[in-house]
């Protein structure tokens, strides 16, 4: 069994000694450009368009990610460029899913205890008592409520903060109030004192975060995006903070990463901006993960975490 790797920054050592470890039955290979060889599995992040194209070989492409908007966007460059009928599999948590409560969770906290408006009266040298937040009405909204976006909301209501969760179909999560599809997208976002989105990134999801649904959001709300730089329209959150309809953001994803020194963010005191790093691929877990999937399917089982490529994630 051949377990072929493509990762673009090419650092190959640690992921090849992984999976000799995890998954001794397997050579593990790196893809050489138009020169690869035959392989049973792909293991993959970003692959560029070449390396899947109208293959045979595959019986499984693993994506290092939760996100497959990397490699469903090559069908963009050419409509063969996914092997056909070959599964494509995502990273079903493999420690993100804690990552991203605790990062989501930190963000929250900081608005609710109104530590951004103390770090400005730091800055400024003022000592002020500011009126707390009620709990009760700090009501958070998570769009996107799967894998990682269910771990979030109920590490929110663990807090106590009434949570709503928004999903394409209908999800019961002990503790939020569940919303689902374009009718339940209104009620959902109504009111709300922070936003947060991870969702995946699909045509229907692309520019959601913009001026209209901001407008629907409690005066004075926050925004949290951890999910893709392309779900926000950065120009209509720049206005809606200057107009003090939105009361500040936290910014994991950008659309153009890294973030240009010249962008507007950059000199936005109530933008909070992070290098992409609310949830972190882990080397261990992942391979773990994969391998217990590489042999499930090679035993005829069925795997969590495969991609429905028309839907989009
Ligand atoms: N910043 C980072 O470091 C980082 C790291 C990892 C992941 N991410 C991002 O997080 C995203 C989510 O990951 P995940 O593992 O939680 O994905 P997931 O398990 O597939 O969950 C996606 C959720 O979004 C909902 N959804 C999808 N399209 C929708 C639509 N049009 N309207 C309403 N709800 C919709 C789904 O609804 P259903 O439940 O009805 O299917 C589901 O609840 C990834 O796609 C990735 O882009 C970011």
């Amino acid at each position: 069994m051949k377990v072929q790797l493509y990762v673009p920054d090419g650092r190959y050592d640690p992921w090849i000694e992984g999976f000799a470890e995890a998954l001794p039955e397997a050579e593990c290979v790196t893809w050489e450009g138009s020169r690869g060889e035959p392989a049973d599995y792909a293991v993959v992040w970003r692959p560029p368009v070449e390396m899947l194209r109208g293959r045979t070989d595959l019986k499984a492409v693993f994506n290092l990610g939760a996100g497959v908007d990397g490699i469903l966007r090559l069908r963009d460059e050419a409509p063969d460029a996914l092997p056909a009928g070959v599964p494509i599999v995502r990273l079903d948590d493999a420690g993100m899913a804690a990552q991203m409560a605790e990062y989501v969770t930190h963000a929250v906290l900081r608005y609710f205890r109104k530590l951004d408006a103390y770090e400005a009266q730091q800055r400024a040298g003022t000592w002020k008592f500011l009126k707390p937040h009620r709990r009760a009405d700090f009501t958070v909204g998570v769009m996107g409520v799967g894998t990682l976006g269910t771990h979030i909301a109920r590490a929110l209501a663990g807090f106590g903060f009434p949570v709503r969760g928004w999903s394409r179909t209908a999800r019961a999560i002990e503790g939020v109030s569940g919303f689902y599809g374009d009718a339940g997208q209104s009620p959902f976002l109504d009111g709300l004192r922070v936003l947060v989105n991870v969702l995946p990134l699909t045509p229907q999801t692309e520019n959601i975060l913009n001026a209209g649904l901001f407008a629907r959001l409690a005066q004075g709300a926050y925004v949290i995006n951890v999910a893709r730089g392309q779900h926000l329209v950065e120009e209509d959150l720049l206005a809606a903070v200057q107009a003090g309809q939105i009361g500040g953001a936290t910014l994991d994803v950008f659309r153009t990463e890294p973030l240009p020194a010249e962008h507007p963010f950059w000199q936005e005191p109530r933008i909070t901006i992070t290098p992409h790093i609310s949830a972190l691929t882990l080397r261990e877990d992942s391979i773990a993960q994969i391998a217990g999937k590489i042999r499930a399917l090679r035993a005829g089982q069925p795997i969590a975490g495969v991609v429905d490529v028309q839907r989009g994630y």
